[in-house]
């Protein structure tokens, strides 16, 4: 019998998730059907209901719907709840589970799939949104010698850190940054969606620097210019990140883990 699954977002026209759990579900053996839903603004839980009473076993959760997903749950994980959000659900008798997987995906990709492994390195991280939220605990389990968040709404920042609270993570303004260089720069804002650049001075790329874009299928953004002319020896975009944290969600309900690099392969669009 096919299992069923979805992703849920508004909009949600392009989303690569079914192409993606479609390729891991081939390559693994795995008799799934995995669809997409747009939800609506007003009724998310209504949405999510529906499919779960039509036999649905799991969603993935994309924006805007991620922080609903997280209040709708009876059982989020830590991960969840420190993100304040869910990415994935997992429906199991009469529970409601709820995970997060796009911190873990992001840092499997940077560690794994591009071999920069964070122990020991000097990591800024641009943004204090909701990715950034997911991605911190994940990191600083990692290890880095330091770990620098900036925003431009500086409290903000301040005030995430505060929750976290530990010794690696400190916070600055963007206009702090000058005359320090970083191992690997993360853009984990939006402003890449409209085309912006954040406000971090050329100057934290070193050569070896890993610049990491969160977004994907934009080509070379602003910051990823930014880093190639102050060069930086490696260029990234999410492409990794949206496959890994899918690898992971896949291996939650099925207990298979399926083989990313020819996903990977096959959604790279090159950095030009
Ligand atoms: P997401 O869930 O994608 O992280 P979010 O929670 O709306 O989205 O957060 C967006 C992040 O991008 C924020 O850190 C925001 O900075 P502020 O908190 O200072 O607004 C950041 N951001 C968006 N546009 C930006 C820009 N043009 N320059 C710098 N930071 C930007």
């Amino acid at each position: 019998m096919t299992d069923h699954y979805a992703v849920i977002g508004r909009p949600i026209s392009h989303t690569k998730s079914p192409l993606i759990h479609g390729l891991f579900a081939e390559g693994a053996g795995q008799d799934i059907h995995y669809g997409a839903i747009e939800g609506s603004l007003e009724h998310f839980a209504v949405d999510v209901s529906r499919f779960r009473a039509s036999g649905g076993l799991g969603m993935n959760v994309t924006a805007p719907f991620k922080l609903q997903a997280f209040a709708l749950a009876s059982h989020p994980s830590e991960r969840a709840r420190l993100a304040k959000a869910a990415n994935a659900l997992k429906f199991e008798n009469d529970q409601v589970l709820a995970d997060n997987f796009d911190g873990i995906g992001l840092l499997r990709d940077i560690q794994h799939n591009l071999g920069t492994p964070l122990n020991g390195k000097r990591v800024l991280l641009l943004g204090a949104g909701g990715a950034v939220r997911g991605a911190l605990l994940p990191f600083l389990e990692a290890g880095p010698a330091e770990l620098v968040m900036v925003n431009r709404d500086l409290p903000k920042a301040q005030a995430l850190a505060q929750e976290i609270n530990h010794p690696r993570l400190t916070v600055r303004p963007y206009s702090a940054l000058d005359g320090d260089t970083f191992d690997l720069v993360i853009n984990a804002t939006s402003a890449s969606l409209t085309c912006q650049l954040p406000p971090v001075p050329g100057s934290v790329f070193s050569h070896a620097a890993l610049a990491y874009e969160l977004a994907y299928g934009k080509g070379l953004t602003p910051f990823l210019s930014l880093a190639r002319e102050h060069g930086s020896a490696h260029l990234a975009d999410g492409v990794g990140m949206l496959v890994e944290q899918a690898a992971e969600a896949f291996y939650w309900w099925r207990n298979v883990r399926p083989d990313t690099r020819p996903v990977i392969d096959r959604l790279t669009v090159p950095l030009t």
